[in-house]
C-alpha cells in the first residue's frame, strides 16, 4: 500500500481529485467505484469543478456506488442514491443510467445482491474504487467480521456506525439498522482502490487498516492484500501511524522519479 501523508481535508481531497481527474482523462469510460459519506465530499466538489471549469467529460465514465441502506427510497435525503445525485451525478454531464446505486427497496434482497454483483463482472469490473474508512475500520458497510473474501451481501449494522451515521437522521432510532454492499471480495477485485481517511476520529482505524494485522475484525486492512492502493491520510488521521516518518520520506523520493513513472 503506499501511504501518503496529507497536510488537512483540504489537501487530502485536492490529491484524490488529481488522482480521480487523471484516471477519467486517461480512460473515458472509466468504471469508478463510488463511496458515500463526509470523507469524499470535498473530492466530488473538486470533481464537479473539474466539469464545470475545465470540461472534464463524464459521458462514457460508469460510476458503482458502494453501498445503500435497506428501506430508504432514492428519493429519501439520506438515501445514498440522493446524496449521489445531489453532490456529483446532477452537477456533471453523465449518464445516470450509468451510475449504479444497489436498490434497498428490492422486494428479494438477496436477489438483488446477486444482480449488483453481475452488474459489476458485465462492466468488467471496477477501475478505481474510491474508499472512506469508519472508525471501527469498515470499507463500505463490511463491519467488524465480515469475510474477507465475501461479495455484495446484506450487511447488519454494528451500534457504533448506527451511532456515527446518525448525524445526518433526526435520531439515531431513524438510522436504518440494514444495507446492501459491495463486500471486501468485491471491493478488492477492483483494479486500483483509493482510501481517504480524515480527522482525529479515524487515527485508530488507520493504524489498524494500514499497520495492523490483515483481518476480518478491521476490514479495511484488507487493502494490504491489495496490489494497487494509495492510502491518502490527512495529518490528524496519521497521527498513530507508526512510519509517518517513512511515508514522508518515500513520498519526496517518489516525487522525484514521477516524470518517469
Ligand atoms: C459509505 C461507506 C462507508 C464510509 C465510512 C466513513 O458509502 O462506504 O464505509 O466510507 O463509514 O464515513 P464518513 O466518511 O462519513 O466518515
Amino acid at each position: 500500500m503506499q501511504v501518503i501523508i496529507a497536510a488537512d481535508y483540504e489537501d487530502m481531497s485536492d490529491r484524490a481529485a488529481a488522482i480521480v481527474i487523471e484516471a477519467v482523462r486517461r480512460k473515458p469510460d472509466i468504471v469508478l467505484g463510488l463511496a458515500t459519506g463526509s470523507t469524499p465530499e470535498g473530492l466530488y466538489a473538486r470533481l464537479v469543478a473539474a466539469h464545470q471549469e475545465d470540461g472534464l467529460d463524464f459521458s462514457r465514465v460508469v460510476t458503482f456506488n458502494l453501498d445503500e441502506y435497506v428501506d430508504l427510497p432514492p428519493d429519501h435525503p439520506q438515501s445514498y442514491r440522493y446524496f449521489m445525485n445531489e453532490k456529483l451525478f446532477d452537477h456533471v454531464n453523465i449518464d445516470k443510467a450509468n451510475t449504479h446505486v444497489p436498490n434497498g427497496m428490492a422486494e428479494c434482497l438477496s436477489d438483488e445482491c446477486a444482480r449488483y454483483e453481475q452488474m459489476l463482472l458485465d462492466a468488467g469490473g471496477i477501475d478505481l474504487q474510491v474508499l472512506g474508512i469508519g472508525r471501527d475500520g469498515h470499507i463500505a458497510f463490511n463491519e467488524p467480521g465480515t469475510a474477507l473474501h465475501s461479495p455484495t451481501h446484506i450487511a447488519a449494522l454494528t451500534p457504533e456506525t448506527i451511532e456515527d451515521n446518525s448525524r445526518f437522521f433526526d435520531n439515531s432510532e431513524d438510522v436504518p439498522r440494514f444495507a446492501i454492499t459491495m463486500g471486501v471480495g468485491s471491493i478488492t477485485h477492483a483494479r486500483r482502490c483509493l482510501l481517504l481517511t480524515s480527522g482525529e476520529s479515524k487515527a485508530p482505524a488507520a493504524r489498524a487498516a494500514i499497520e495492523g494485522p490483515v483481518t476480518s475484525m478491521v476490514t479495511g486492512s484488507a487493502l494490504q492484500m491489495h496490489s494497487s492502493t494509495v492510502a491518502i491520510v490527512d495529518a490528524a488521521a496519521a497521527a498513530k501511524l507508526d512510519r509517518i516518518d517513512y511515508y514522508r520520506w518515500q513520498q519526496e523520493n517518489w516525487d522525484r522519479i514521477a516524470e518517469r513513472l
